[in-house]
C-alpha cells in the first residue's frame, strides 16, 4: 500500500497511450445504444471478460478496431478522451502525448475532421498538458500511411498534432517501407515516434531510428537482442516507451518477461513506463509501475527517476519543466 500511495503521488506523463485502447466497456455499450451499433457481447461483463484472453498482437488488434465502430460522433470522441484525461488527472499524471489511428476510422466513413475536432476538445478542457500524436497503421501498407498524413495537414497549423507515429501490425511491416510518410512528418517539422521492437525484433528498432529518424521507440523492449543497438541507444539516450502489462497480456515476448523488463532497466537506456491501451489491459498507467517496481524490486529514488524520465522524454516544453517537481 505504502508503494502504491507513493505511485500515486508522483507527477508522472504518459508518453504511449492509443486514445482507441481507453475506450472501457461501459462506454462502448452506452455509444453503442445511442449510434444503434450492434456489438458481439450480450453484456459490459461479458465485454470485459473477452478481454482477458489475447494470444498476440494480431489477436488483440482485431478487438480493438472492432471496438472502435461505436465511434461515429465528434461528441463520441470528445467522450473518449474526457474520460481518458480525467482518470489520467486522478492518477496524478500531469501530462499525457496521446496517440490516435485516423485511418481505421476513415476506412468507416468517419471524416478526420470529426475525430481531431473531438479529441481537441476534450484535450483543451483537460487541466493535464496534453498533445496528439497521429499514427498510421502499418497494415494498411506504406502509400495510405503518406496519404494519411497528407490527409491531416489542414489540421496541423490550429491542432494540437505534434507528432507521428507508427502502431498496428508489426510483423512483415518493416520500418523501412514508410520513409515517405516519415519524410513528409520531417518536412512538415512533425515530432517521429515509432513502435518497433514489439513484436518485430531489433532489426525494426534499427530501422526506426536511422531509416524514419524516430526520436522515441515505442516498446522497444526486443532492442535487448542486440548488443551494439542497446549501446548506441544508452549513448544517445534515445527513450523507450516501455508498456510492461500491455507486453504480458499480448504474450508478445516468449520468454521470462520479468527477467527481459529487468534487463532494460539495468541496461542504461532511458526508460519511461506506460500503460499502451489499459481499457484491454486491466491496468492504466500506475498499475504499471506497480508491476515494475514489484518484479524488480523497485524503490522510492528508482521510482522518482523513472517518472523524471516521463517529462524529460516528452516533446512539449512546458513539461519539461515539471521535470523533478
Ligand atoms: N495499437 C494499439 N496498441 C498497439 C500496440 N501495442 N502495438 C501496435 N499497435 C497498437
Ligand atoms: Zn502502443
Amino acid at each position: 500500500a505504502a508503494l502504491r500511495d507513493l505511485i500515486q503521488r508522483l507527477p508522472k506523463a504518459e508518453l504511449h497511450i492509443h486514445i482507441e485502447g481507453t475506450l472501457e466497456p461501459e462506454l462502448m455499450f452506452a455509444l453503442a445504444a445511442k449510434n444503434g451499433v450492434e456489438l458481439p457481447y450480450t453484456d459490459v461483463e461479458a465485454a470485459r471478460a473477452a478481454r482477458t484472453n489475447f494470444t498476440c498482437l494480431e489477436d488483440f488488434l482485431r478487438m480493438y478496431a472492432a471496438a472502435t465502430k461505436v465511434l461515429i460522433t465528434e461528441d463520441d470522441f470528445y467522450r473518449l478522451a474526457q474520460q481518458y484525461l480525467a482518470r489520467a488527472e486522478a492518477e496524478n499524471i500531469r501530462a499525457a502525448e496521446i496517440f490516435f489511428d485516423p485511418q481505421g476510422h476513415l476506412a468507416r466513413g468517419v471524416p478526420l475532421e470529426t475525430v481531431i475536432r473531438g479529441l481537441s476538445r476534450a484535450l483543451a478542457e483537460s487541466p493535464v498538458e496534453a498533445s496528439l500524436l497521429l499514427c498510421v497503421q502499418r497494415e494498411f501498407g506504406a502509400k495510405a500511411a503518406a496519404e494519411a498524413l497528407t490527409r491531416a495537414i489542414p489540421y496541423l497549423p490550429k491542432s494540437v498534432i505534434i507528432a507521428l507515429g507508427m502502431d498496428g501490425s508489426e510483423l512483415g511491416h518493416p520500418p523501412r517501407n514508410f520513409v515517405l510518410a516519415y519524410g513528409e512528418a520531417a518536412a512538415l517539422r512533425l515530432h517521429r515516434v515509432a513502435h518497433a521492437g514489439e513484436e518485430g525484433g531489433p532489426s525494426y528498432v534499427r530501422e526506426a531510428l536511422s531509416l524514419l529518424g524516430a526520436e522515441r521507440i515505442d516498446h522497444g523492449i526486443r532492442s535487448l537482442e542486440d548488443p551494439a543497438l542497446v549501446a548506441a541507444m544508452v549513448k544517445s539516450q534515445v527513450p523507450i516507451t516501455l508498456c510492461p502489462l500491455s507486453n504480458l497480456k499480448l504474450q508478445v515476448y516468449k520468454g521470462q518477461l520479468e527477467d527481459r523488463i529487468r534487463q532494460v532497466l539495468a541496461s542504461g537506456m532511458r526508460v519511461t513506463i506506460n500503460s499502451d491501451d489499459p481499457a484491454y489491459f486491466g491496468s492504466y498507467v500506475s498499475g504499471n509501475y506497480e508491476w515494475v517496481a514489484r518484479i524488480a524490486g523497485l524503490g522510492p529514488d528508482s521510482l522518482a527517476a523513472l517518472a523524471a524520465n516521463s517529462f524529460t522524454s516528452s516533446f512539449m516544453p512546458q513539461v519539461k519543466q515539471q521535470e523533478g517537481e
